[in-house]
């Protein structure tokens, strides 16, 4: 039986993490996170000024984001193609929302997110002789990958570049903001309390995702539904707290690895999303689970091996959908010479719940305890919601960890010996 979360369209199934985790045993962390909630909200957790996420619909004023709006339906208007050229937080939310919910995602094309030399070039290929509009996102305005990608691409917006570039950055400071000032781009701003990989909801997400013609007042709504609901609640109707109980508890068992596994491709770079966002706001002090991604049923014919019999120390968390998916049957076919007429006239999306549904107990007979994140219907509401319920437990998690889940300091390891072998002046 799945845990409701009074009308939000998520809720939760916890029967797999057991006999591992008990509901008791989570239940038993409420304490803890109710106080590390507490410090959250008042901004005195570590990292306490980087939680301007926390409020979505104060995230933008109503004039930005009937501006946000405006902008992106006319450069839809106007343009074929949107590139979004940023890194890390600065683009993965964007992509996120569009892939899950765009009607036509291939509208918008990513650069800024490698140094690839291939794709680069294959990527100015795709977009000879289209209209581009560029939206260049980086809050620093001095990370290398973009910083290279807007050098080399920004050519393509043409020779009115000015009405066709959209700067997202810091509002005061920065390279870009220099550079978005000296050519006259348009600029939106990425808010000084919030990080990249919590900003999906500001400017620097909301604005690709208009330009794909997804909903945004619907999605931010969706968000604000989850934030008001987890306000007011108490811990037992907390999605949250479940959530990063779970982690929590599972962690300290000793499992060091947790997948997110979808059944749904168009939920792929949720995945990546939600990886970065675990990843870097856990991943420190030498210390949390490894959140790693698989995509059903296409791994469960390579990596489903390993997480069915390799080592124990994985822990699987599903993502599912429950309604709302396109009406597409399996045939009957008079001579079922395949023998596939025992599924004859079964909806594909009912043989994929079956396929959930198999794989959830498999993996738990096999050590993997898991729990169930199930959304009603992939809509922008159901995503929006989805999205703050990530961060908030997120959030809690780190805290409840011991971390400040808002810094990344260990990503700048590797960029001083870059920038030492590149010869960057210092
Ligand atoms: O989450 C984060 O803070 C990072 O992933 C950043 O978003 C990423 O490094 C890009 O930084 P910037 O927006 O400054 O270019």
């Amino acid at each position: 039986m799945a845990i409701r979360f009074g009308s939000l369209p998520i809720s939760l199934d916890i029967k797999y993490l057991a006999p591992d985790v008990t509901e008791e045993m989570l239940k038993s962390r409420f304490g803890q996170l109710e106080r590390v909630d507490e410090m959250l909200r008042s901004r005195k957790c570590a990292g306490g000024e980087m939680t301007g996420w926390i409020e979505p619909d104060s995230i933008l004023t109503a004039d930005e984001m009937s501006r946000l709006k405006s902008t992106a339906r006319r450069l839809a208007e106007e343009t074929d193609v949107l590139l979004v050229i940023g890194v890390g937080g600065s683009y993965l939310g964007a992509r996120a929302v569009i892939e899950a919910l765009g009607d036509n995602p291939d509208r918008v094309v990513y650069a800024g997110q490698n140094i690839s030399a291939h794709y680069t070039a294959r990527l100015r290929r795709t977009l000879k002789g289209k209209r581009v509009a560029i939206n260049v996102v980086s809050k620093s305005g001095t990370t290398t990958e973009p910083a290279i990608a807007f050098r080399v691409l920004r050519d393509l917006a043409g020779s009115d570049a000015a009405k066709k570039i959209v700067a997202t950055t810091d509002a005061n400071k920065g390279a870009l903001l220099k550079l978005a000032r000296k050519e006259g781009y348009e600029t939106f701003v990425v808010p000084d309390d919030i990080g990249g990989r919590y900003s999906v909801l500001s400017a620097v997400g909301l604005l690709p995702i208009a330009y794909a013609g997804v909903d945004v007042d619907k999605l931010v709504a969706g968000a604000v539904e989850c934030a008001q609901h987890c306000v007011k609640q108490k811990p037992d109707d907390n999605p949250a707290y479940y959530y990063a109980a779970a982690r929590n508890v599972l962690y300290h068992q000793g499992f060091n690895v947790e997948i997110l596994a979808t059944f749904e491709p168009r939920l792929h770079y949720l995945a990546e999303w939600w990886k970065q966002l675990y990843g870097e706001s856990e991943g420190k002090e030498h210390c949390a689970l490894w959140p790693d991604s698989v995509d059903y049923t296409t791994d469960l014919h390579s990596l489903g091996q390993y997480v069915q019999q390799g080592r124990r120390i994985l822990a699987e968390t599903f993502l599912t959908i429950e309604t709302g998916e396109p009406v597409v049957r399996v045939p009957s076919d008079q001579d079922d010479v395949d023998g596939m007429n025992y599924l004859g006239n079964k909806l594909l999306s009912f043989v994929n719940s079956k396929a959930y549904l198999a794989t959830a107990r498999a993996h738990r007979d096999g050590g993997v305890p898991n729990l169930s994140i199930l959304v009603k219907k992939l809509d922008a509401r159901g995503l929006g919601c989805l999205i703050y319920f990530f961060e908030l437990a997120c959030a809690l998690s780190g805290l409840a960890l011991g971390v400040n889940p808002f810094d990344q300091p260990g990503v700048e390891a590797y960029k001083k010996i870059m920038f030492k072998l590149l010869g960057k002046p210092t």
